[in-house]
């Protein structure tokens, strides 16, 4: 490309917008390859079974990745759960609450998959290319024309091409888009100078135009199918017969298991209303197109809340709830440059929704969805309550007027993935830096989430300090994940913790015999402190608070 020769795709001086482009990118995609070499380095994350080849969309954790998401998952059921105080309100809550767990089975009745709407509606839009055998979602895929930079729009000329490449509109840079198509874009820019790109919406679903749209990696036009709408719900067969009877599904979403036992839950916990119930587990979707390591994959773990409450009521408690599961990200270390709270406009919204906001973050790939908290307005209770027949109000018999005291309530619903909240994690904790002059990888995870949150060493192997250190180990095990070293340069062990996440190492050596203090590292700022071996305890509860 010569130097000082405008940028084919806008206005700014060639070189310096494709290079600027081109560096960010290449930054943003560097630091994902390295974080997942890191994570299989480290045994945070594999692909799972990987010795027969792998299977897309799926993910095994290694030692340090489950504790990682055990942490993640135990931060959350103890913030919204058990720690949760019911006699109080929280600042800034509407008022006083309570909240209890469920674990309900991934296999239901099918008949609640009909009521929540699943079997009927939980598709995605797919298109399939003929010629290089790529499947895509429709509305992951954007057509555009590309058109001299200075021309008016115009109507489509008789046999223009149109161009189709993965992203978003409005989402995915312009150079992303161009991408696949770069000698095509090349070619026409010598032809007409200066470009544009003119996103064509509804293309695929037009046979015309879509015979005129160039596929990535694709030669000829054309070559896309019709979006067809494609379940994503994972079906199984329960029990001996392989028949229409037998038929059930992996379930997409742990939140109707909260919605069929609403009723249990009501007349065996002594909740009242307003309380949430909220649940952790796997999840399944057989998505189109898994993607960008474990963030889209097709089988995840969710933990969610339902939380029931007064209709009159329900924007309050929407807006705690949203800001509240906002706050948990930073308060777990996640930067508020990198979160961002979108509220969803009216005409985004689901049909039965009264209000929605996803809590993104702005991982390497991208800024996507972390978390989702809804409005569902009584919706899934009064479908449930209309397909099973069974009644499914709840009763108040404290409330004076006796016209209100049997009613459905609204539902806020906030949404989030276990797996989405690790890679977060990951992706804010990975970090680059020198130390003494030597480049050092290091995660700097919240304490509370770091997988091993003190590692012991003696100094040397000899003069009773194996002993001491070891003694020091036994007495922490007990209390939080520790892990002993007693192997190699005492700079490599710190480097090794570091990489592995690991917030604190304790060193005994030769002063530990003579005044009983040992010496303890800190991982972000390397800085070292001696404290007594009896305060180690102590000074690490206290940080994991
Ligand atoms: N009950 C509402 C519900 O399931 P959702 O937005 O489809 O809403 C909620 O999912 C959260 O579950 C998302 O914000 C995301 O964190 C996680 N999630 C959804 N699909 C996922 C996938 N394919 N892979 C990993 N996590 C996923």
């Amino acid at each position: 490309m010569g130097r000082g020769a405008a940028c084919p795709f806008c206005c700014v001086r060639r070189y310096t917008c494709a290079l600027r482009v081109a560096a960010a990118r290449k930054k943003n995609m560097d630091l994902m390859e390295k974080l997942v070499s890191l994570c299989k380095r480290r045994g945070y994350v594999f692909p799972s079974s990987e010795i027969y080849g792998g299977l897309n969309g799926c993910w095994d954790y290694g030692p340090l990745g489950v504790e990682l998401k055990r942490n993640i998952k135990k931060a959350w059921w103890d913030d919204m759960i058990s720690h949760h105080d019911e006699t109080s309100a929280p600042s800034s809550a509407p008022g006083s609450f309570g909240m209890v767990g469920l674990d309900c089975s991934i296999l239901m009745n099918p008949t609640v998959w009909q009521a929540s709407g699943h079997v009927g509606g939980f598709n995605d839009p797919m298109v399939d290319c003929r010629e290089t055998k790529s499947r895509y979602r429709a509305d992951q895929l954007v057509v555009y024309r590309l058109l001299a930079a200075d021309s008016v729009p115009a109507p489509l000329a008789d046999e223009e091409l149109l161009y189709a490449a993965p992203g978003e509109v409005g989402k995915t840079a312009e150079a992303d888009l161009i991408e696949p198509h770069r000698k095509r874009a090349e070619s026409l820019r010598k032809k007409l100078g200066e470009l544009r790109l003119e996103p064509v919406v509804g293309a695929l679903s037009d046979a015309s135009l879509r015979a005129r749209v160039l596929a990535p990696g694709a030669k000829a036009p054309g070559s896309l199918t019709a979006p067809r709408a494609f379940n994503l719900m994972f079906k199984t067969n329960v029990g001996a017969m392989e028949d229409n009877a037998s038929i059930a599904y992996l379930r997409p979403e742990t939140a109707q298991g909260i919605f069929v036992n609403f009723k249990s839950v009501c007349d065996t916990a002594r909740v009242r209303i307003p309380f949430g119930i909220g649940q952790i587990g796997k999840a399944f979707r057989n998505e189109i197109n898994p993607r960008n390591f474990t963030f889209r994959s097709r089988e995840f773990e969710q933990m969610e809340i339902e939380f029931f409450c007064r209709p009159e009521e329900a924007d309050d408690w929407y807006r705690y709830w949203r800001d509240r599961r906002f706050q948990w990200y930073v308060n777990l270390g996640l930067s508020t440059d990198r979160l961002h709270l979108r509220e969803h406009d009216r005409d985004e919204l689901a049909h039965y929704a009264s209000g929605c906001a996803d809590v993104e973050y702005a991982f390497p790939f991208g800024l996507s969805e972390l978390e989702g908290i809804a409005n569902r307005t009584d919706f899934d209770l009064r479908q449930h309550m209309d397909v099973s027949g069974k009644d499914l109000r709840y009763f108040d018999d404290q409330e004076p007027d006796a016209d209100k005291r049997r009613y459905l309530p609204y539902v806020i619903e906030p949404s989030a993935g276990a797996d989405r909240a690790a890679l977060a994690f990951l992706c804010e904790a990975y970090c680059e830096d020198e130390v003494g002059g030597e480049a050092r990888t290091v995660l700097k995870l919240h304490p509370r989430l770091a997988p091993i949150k003190v590692a012991v060493f003696p100094l040397v192997k000899k003069d009773g300090m194996p002993e001491r250190a070891l003694s020091l180990y036994r007495g922490l095990r007990t209390q939080f994940h520790a892990f002993y070293d007693e192997k190699g340069a005492i700079g490599r062990r710190y480097r090794r913790q570091d990489e592995a996440g690991t917030p604190f190492c304790v060193t005994v050596d030769g002063q530990t015999a003579d005044d009983g203090t040992v010496t303890l590292r800190e991982r972000d700022s390397c800085e070292q402190q001696r404290l007594p071996v009896d305060a180690i305890a102590g000074f690490l509860a206290e940080r994991m608070a």
